[in-house]
């Protein structure tokens, strides 16, 4: 075990996540690592190369083939397929729709938990996805479960101009076999729907100082 601390934040599709998660990381001077990315980013590999993401013996085959490359730039999580460095490209309708889908197949989880859990050998950090408490960093004491109603989340992505069926997402990610979206033990849960976004974080912040996080 390495001395760095981890801070899991999990929750469903436009929950707030990554935006209480970059706070906390500024907040905090901690690393922000955005694990939905990655997943997002071999989803994006899958559908370049024409590889059906409903294959998951496909899937598994395609990701052998791939470079995966993680790395850390200005405190927030970069990642890289076969060199190349991906961003606005992974929150496409397509990669949408089929994320749950590529995030399903064991061995593509055991491969982004790997490089996951490789993070905490050189930074202290803050990550969020779906299964940070309960899979990726189980032993850390500071997890929060974020949530917020399944109307204001859907709300959230029409607001942002995106064509994502979140419930669809949600309904995939909480029902699969492998790792799915859950409550972790010892999580707090958070509803953002009743806060703004810096109540939010004030509210984020109690929580890790209840759990036992000491700030600087
Ligand atoms: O930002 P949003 O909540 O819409 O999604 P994301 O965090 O970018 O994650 C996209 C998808 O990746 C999720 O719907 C899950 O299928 C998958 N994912 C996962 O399985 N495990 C994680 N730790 C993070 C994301
Ligand atoms: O990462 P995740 O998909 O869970 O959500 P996000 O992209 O951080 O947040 C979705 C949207 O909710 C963003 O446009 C935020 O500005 C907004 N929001 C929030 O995160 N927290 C609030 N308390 C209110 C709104």
């Amino acid at each position: 075990m390495s001395g760095h601390i981890a801070i899991a934040i999990d929750g469903p599709a436009a929950s707030g996540k990554s935006t209480l998660a970059r706070l906390l990381s500024e907040a905090l001077g901690l690393t922000m690592v955005n694990s939905g990315e990655m997943y997002r980013a071999v989803t994006w590999k899958v559908l370049k190369s024409g590889v059906d993401p409903s294959d998951a013996e496909a899937v598994a085959k395609a990701l052998e083939q791939m470079d995966i490359e993680c790395g850390v730039e200005n405190r927030l999580s970069t990642i890289a397929i076969d060199g190349v460095r991906l961003g606005p490209e992974l929150r496409t309708e397509e990669v949408n729709r089929s994320v749950s889908l590529v995030s399903a197949v064991p061995e593509v989880r055991e491969k982004l938990v790997d490089l996951q859990r490789g993070f905490l050998k050189f930074t202290d950090l803050v990550m969020e996805g779906r299964d940070i408490g309960t899979v990726v960093f189980p032993d850390t004491p500071f997890k929060i479960y974020v949530d917020a109603d399944a109307d204001v989340r859907a709300e959230r992505r029409v607001a942002a101009g995106e064509v994502d069926a979140v419930h669809d997402r949600d309904r995939e990610d909480s029902s699969r076999k492998t790792a799915p979206l859950k409550v972790a033990e010892g999580a707090a849960v958070l509803d953002t729907s009743k806060h703004t976004i810096e109540s939010g974080v004030d509210a984020a912040l109690e929580i890790l100082s209840e759990q036992g996080l000491k700030r600087d």
